[in-house]
C-alpha cells in the first residue's frame, strides 16, 4: 500500500515553507525559503513585503517540497496549512494556496496553529510521545509556557507581558550594531565576552508563581548600559568590539536565566517529567547548554529539536496528523487568525 503522505505549508511569518511528510512522521522534504535578505536592512519583518514574497515564492517551494519527496501532487492524503499567528497578509497567502489545493484535490484541509507545531517539532524529533509534558515556545513573536496534557493538548500557563524573548535578542543586537536577525549574532559576539561583566535585571525570576516574562526592563537596562540614562545618540559601528561581546553575553546570560528559571517553576507546578522547548531562541546554544544542566539537577528529561526544527519550518505541522486523527478538518470557508487563539485541550 502507497504511504500516506501530508503536504505542510507555513507562511505566517517570513519564511515561506513547505513540507511532505509521512504518517510515521517520516519528513520525505522540507523546503524554506527564507526572506532574511529582504528584512535585514530594516532591523525586522515589512509585513507587505513579506506578503509579497510569500506570494512570490509559494508555488516554486511546494514543487521543489514535491520534487525532493519525489512525489506528486495526487500522492497526497491530507494539506496542513498554518493558519494562526503571524501576519495577516503573510498567512493568508499559505491559506490561499492549501484551499484551492485542497479542493482541486478534493483531500482533507488540516488548520494548525505555528505555536503547537513548534513544541510538535519536539514530537518528531523525539521519535516517540513526549506527553504530558510542559511546554516552552521562544520565538521572535512569542514566549509562551504551556502544560501540555497530550500531543493536541496545550493549556496556556503563561506568556510574556511586553517584548518576546526573540524580540530582545533583536532589539538589543541592533543596540549593539550587530546583524538582523539578532538571535545568532548575539550568540556569536557571546562567545567572546564574559556573562559576567554586567549584571542585568531577571523579571520575575524569584517569583515561583508567577509564569510569565517581561524582557523589556532587561532591554532598557542594556540600553542604559551602552547609551547612558537618559540615552544620549550614539553610533552603534564605533563601539568596541569587546565591549559588545561583554553586553552580548551577559545580556545572553540573563535572558536564558529567567527562561530556564521559569521552565523550572512550570514543571514543579504541573508535576511533569518532560520538558518541550520549541521556537528559534530555542537554537541558541548557551540555552541549550543551560537546558541539559536543567535535565539533570531537576531529574527531567528534556526535548530540545534540532536548529532546522526549532526556526520555523512546514515539516512541525505534521501535528495535522494528530489533528486528521481526531476529525479536526477544516472547510473551504477557513480563515487565518493573526493573535493567538486558544483551543481547548484534545
Ligand atoms: O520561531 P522563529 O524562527 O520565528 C518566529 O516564529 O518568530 O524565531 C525567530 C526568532 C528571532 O527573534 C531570532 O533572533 C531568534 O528566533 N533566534 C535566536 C537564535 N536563532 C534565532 N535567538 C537566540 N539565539 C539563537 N541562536
Ligand atoms: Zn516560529
Amino acid at each position: 500500500m502507497a504511504p500516506r503522505l501530508l503536504l505542510a505549508i507555513e507562511s505566517s511569518c517570513d519564511e515561506t515553507a513547505a513540507a511532505v511528510i509521512d504518517a510515521d512522521l517520516a519528513v520525505r522534504s522540507s523546503v524554506i525559503a527564507s526572506q532574511t535578505a529582504i528584512h535585514e536592512r530594516y532591523g525586522g519583518v515589512v509585513p507587505e513585503m513579506a506578503s509579497r514574497a510569500h506570494v512570490q515564492r509559494i508555488i516554486p517551494v511546494i514543487q521543489a517540497a514535491l520534487e525532493q519527496a519525489g512525489v506528486s501532487l495526487s500522492d497526497m492524503s491530507a494539506i496542513a496549512v498554518v493558519t494562526q499567528p503571524g501576519l495577516v497578509g503573510s498567512l493568508l497567502v499559505g491559506l490561499t494556496a492549501a484551499k484551492t489545493l485542497a479542493l482541486v484535490l478534493d483531500k482533507p484541509l488540516i488548520a494548525v496553529n505555528h505555536i503547537e507545531a513548534h513544541l510538535y517539532a519536539c514530537r518528531m524529533h523525539a521519535a516517540r510521545d513526549v506527553f504530558p509534558a510542559v511546554g516552552l515556545v521562544v520565538s521572535g513573536g512569542h514566549s509562551n509556557l504551556y502544560d501540555c496534557p497530550s500531543a493536541t493538548g496545550f493549556e496556556l500557563l503563561g506568556s510574556t507581558i511586553d517584548d518576546a524573548a526573540g524580540e530582545a535578542f533583536d532589539k538589543v543586537a541592533a543596540m549593539l550594531g550587530l546583524s538582523y536577525p539578532g538571535g545568532p549574532s548575539i550568540q556569536q559576539a557571546a562567545l567572546r565576552g564574559s556573562a559576567k561583566a554586567f549584571r542585568f535585571p531577571r523579571t520575575f525570576i524569584h517569583e515561583h508563581d508567577r509564569l510569565e516574562f517581561s524582557f523589556s526592563g532587561l532591554k532598557t537596562s542594556v540600553l542604559y548600559q551602552i547609551a547612558g540614562t537618559p540615552p544620549q545618540a550614539y553610533d552603534p559601528a564605533l563601539l568596541d568590539p569587546q565591549y559588545v561581546a561583554d553586553v552580548a553575553a551577559s545580556f545572553q546570560e540573563a535572558v536564558v536565566d529567567v527562561l530556564v528559571g521559569k521552565c523550572r517553576d512550570a514543571l514543579r507546578r504541573c508535576r511533569r517529567r518532560t520538558l518541550l522547548v520549541g521556537g528559534g531562541v530555542a537554537a541558541n546554544s548557551r540555552f541549550r547548554e543551560r537546558l541539559l544542566e536543567l535535565a539533570t539537577t531537576e531529574k527531567v528529561e528534556v526535548v530540545v529539536p534540532p536548529l532546522s526544527l526549532c526556526t520555523d519550518n512546514a515539516a512541525m505541522a505534521a501535528i495535522a496528523w494528530e489533528l486528521l486523527a481526531q476529525g479536526q478538518v477544516a472547510d473551504l470557508a477557513l480563515d487565518v487568525t493573526a493573535g493567538l487563539v486558544r483551543r481547548r485541550s484534545g
